[in-house]
């Protein structure tokens, strides 16, 4: 454990990427103030600003470059000492250049090394700079409880790093080998949470249903998988609402499809990234499935839970990637019909074995490939929500929108946000109530309480 500090130095971390960024940082406050450091309410009250960083797409990085560039025009003004540091995926790829790149910068620590953050950032206010970089299998943060303020629903992490290596991805190199929390501090985090008064939990991992953990390698005691992790986290917490990704198709089992569909607090959605629709190029990804595979799981899914909706990750203009490739995705897509999807341009990431091919789709063609797949997705979307009209949905009642503080948001089970007026305020955040649906976007539904 680190020293506690006798400090008044205020901390403030701006966080990018994807939700296991998210649950880091609440893992580096805890860290941070478990030393003696203060948090900061804002930039302006902040003399230690860490940036949690991306470095999945180079506009991902291209941004966190930019915001380095502003907030050393913004420090540079200040009278008093300031520590900025670089923590994260991107801390872990560019390690000494990003030292380099910019003299404000004054430690960079990639995700396995948060435990040094307290003494690294004591000695960067005596002018010290530091790097920390090592990925460590055995570091999962276990012993750590994040510092988290939303009151209504938690982010937990129950696995760290992936062995995938799907060859576009830089994953697998910044956050180092998967490895698995143990089984009982999970139950017993989300035991907590449910006391608490928390009413959401979304299971965190890059690769979340390949969980297994074993307490020892004693013939008798076969690992804990997924499955069993959600069925007990179902049964031990039966109000507490179940989400959980990311799922990779290829650890999709009957068995977690059967325990979805048993218990009620287990959302019915799901989050299946599929990548692309043409055999050879997830071939060429190292995906580890096939369209038609992953197709039957889609069948599996829906034929369990009818009620299921399900999201994905699409890549467009993958090197080699020829227009039938492009048609098989879009085909893909209209058998599927998921309810949103995250779609992207391919970017070539250094390191990854799909660097070493050749970029061969044009950036135009790439727009436009993307494009038609977004504005598939659009009208799907609209379709799929426009069939909840006349349905009744129990939400989770989150916060005000943001257009009109009258009208509240909250969330289906399957994920779908939904409108509905609170203008006397009778609900608050963490409410469950059920609606009526009259109106659908591609977007958002809009709800009617009865
Ligand atoms: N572990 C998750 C998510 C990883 S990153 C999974 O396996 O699904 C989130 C998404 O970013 C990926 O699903 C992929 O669609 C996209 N992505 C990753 N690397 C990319 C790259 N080099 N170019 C474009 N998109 C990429
Ligand atoms: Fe990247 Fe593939 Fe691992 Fe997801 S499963 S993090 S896409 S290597
Ligand atoms: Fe980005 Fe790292 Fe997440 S590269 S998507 S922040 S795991």
């Amino acid at each position: 454990m680190n020293e506690k500090q006798n400090t008044k130095h205020k901390l403030y971390i701006e966080t990018f990427g994807c939700q296991m960024n998210l649950s880091d940082t609440q893992i580096v406050q805890s860290i941070m103030l478990d030393a003696g450091y203060l948090l900061a309410s804002s930039l302006d009250d902040a003399d230690i600003i860490l940036l949690n960083t991306c470095s999945v797409r180079d506009n991902a990085e291209e941004k966190i470059h930019n915001r380095i560039e502003t907030l050393f025009h913004l420090l540079k003004k200040r009278k008093t000492k300031n520590v900025l540091g670089v923590i994260g995926c991107m801390a872990e790829r560019l390690q000494n250049n990003l030292l380099s790149s910019n003299q404000i910068i004054s430690i960079v620590v990639g995700p396995d090394e948060y435990r040094k953050l307290p003494e690294l950032i004591k000695l960067a206010f005596d002018d010290e700079k530091n790097i920390a970089v090592n990925l460590n299998s055995a570091e999962t943060y276990n012993d750590i409880i994040p510092l988290r303020t939303n009151e209504i629903s938690a982010w937990l992490s129950i696995m760290r790093g992936c062995n995938n290596f799907c060859s576009y991805c830089v994953v697998p190199f910044t956050r180092g080998r998967e490895r698995s929390r143990p089984f009982e501090t999970i139950i017993n985090e989300v035991q907590q949470l449910a006391k608490n008064g928390v009413k959401e939990v979304t299971l965190l991992g890059q690769n979340v249903n390949s969980y297994s953990y074993s307490s020892d390698i004693s013939e008798n005691n076969s690992p804990k998988k997924f499955p069993q992790l959600i069925e007990e986290i179902a049964k031990k917490t039966p109000d507490m609402r179940i989400r959980f990704l990311t799922s990779h198709p290829m650890n999709l089992s009957l068995e977690l499809v059967e325990v979805i569909a048993k218990y009620e607090n287990i959302c019915n959605y799901i989050h299946l990234p599929v990548q692309s629709g043409s055999n050879r190029i997830l071939d060429l990804m190292n995906r580890k499935y096939t369209a038609e595979h992953y197709l039957d799981l889609i069948n599996l899914l829906k034929n369990h839970i009818p009620t299921c909706a399900i999201s994905t990750d699409i890549i467009a203009g993958y090197p080699s990637e020829k227009i039938e490739d492009h048609h098989a995705t879009l085909d893909l897509m209209r058998e599927v019909r998921y309810s949103n999807a995250f779609m992207f341009r391919y970017s070539p990431r250094e390191g990854t074995k799909a660097f070493s091919e050749n970029d061969d789709v044009p950036e135009a063609e790439k727009i436009r490939r993307l494009n038609e797949i977004i504005d598939l997705q659009n009208k799907i979307s609209l379709e799929e929500n426009q069939k909840d009209i006349g349905l009744d949905f129990e939400i989770l009642v989150e916060n005000p929108s943001k257009k009109n503080p009258k009208e509240w948001q909250g969330k289906t089970k399957t994920a779908k946000s939904v409108i509905f007026d609170n203008s006397e305020a009778t609900y608050k955040s963490g409410d469950l109530l059920t609606v009526k649906i009259i109106k659908a976007t591609s977007a958002t539904l809009f709800g009617e309480r009865i």
